[in-house]
């Protein structure tokens, strides 16, 4: 599988959406995009389906995370509706994570891709032990969470590019590490706090990252999208 760079399409509108897609109308590489919550709520399936059609493969980020039963008939809608790849939080279980494999799984076989978060990067050590009362360290519960998804059958984490390379040793070179956190090196970080330029997530062994402001905000977003690109695809 070739690495890509994926950007994340943090918009709050359709319109905002379309005039950003509209100035990669002439290009060759119609680039691999990311959906999340805030435009998929804003917009519905709908929006999906529309930029799918503009000839854009999709990563629909909305970490589905309920009882196996709920979750595998959802992942069911969201393979109708075409996306390349989605996800789900690991910590629902295996039984949840193999029933999302099951409903995602397309009468002829194809499925999209399905990557786990495992704790979100926003949950610090000391909130892991207080509030959710796990008394490992984050690193062992991160790898643990890895390794449960691939015993699942997903095909890979989301997870910081620094941690892609002990995925990697933990799971498999096959098993795919989706790297946001990356920045330019003459760029700004705004809040990112660990983060990597995309030569160096291609050299620790990211499979694809996510690309948000440094690309969406630039002055030039095909320039800034090719860049990242040159930088990290091979
Ligand atoms: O603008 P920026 O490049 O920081 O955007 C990164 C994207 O990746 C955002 O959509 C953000 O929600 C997402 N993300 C992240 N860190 C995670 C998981 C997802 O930045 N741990």
């Amino acid at each position: 599988m070739g690495k890509d760079v994926i950007i994340a399409l943090d918009f709050d509108s359709k319109e905002k959406v379309f005039t950003f897609l509209d100035k990669f109308a002439g290009e060759a590489r119609k680039p691999f995009v990311k959906i999340g919550m805030e435009l998929y709520y804003a917009e519905g399936p709908q929006i999906v389906r529309e930029i799918k059609a503009r000839g854009h493969k999709i990563f629909l980020d909305l970490k589905l995370h309920d009882i196996p039963n709920t979750v595998k008939k959802s992942m069911a809608v969201l393979s109708g509706l075409d996306v390349d790849m989605t996800n789900l939080h690991a910590s629902g279980t295996k039984a949840m994570m193999q029933a999302a494999l099951e409903g995602l799984t397309r009468k002829d076989g194809t499925r999209p891709l399905l990557i786990a978060v495992t704790q979100l990067t926003s949950t610090s050590q000391e909130r892991m032990e207080e509030d959710l009362l796990i008394r490992e360290s984050m690193d062992k519960v991160v790898m643990h969470y890895a390794k449960c998804a691939e015993e699942s059958g997903l095909d890979g984490v989301v997870c910081s590019p620094l941690e892609a390379g002990k995925v990697h040793e933990t799971c498999g070179k096959q098993f795919l590490t989706v790297t946001p956190g990356v920045r330019f090196a003459d760029g700004e970080i705004g809040d990112q706090v660990r983060v990597m330029t995309p030569a160096e997530a291609k050299k620790i062994g990211s499979d694809y990252i996510v690309v948000g402001r440094p690309i969406t905000q630039a002055e030039n977003p095909v320039a800034a999208y090719k860049r990242c690109v040159d930088e990290f695809c091979d």
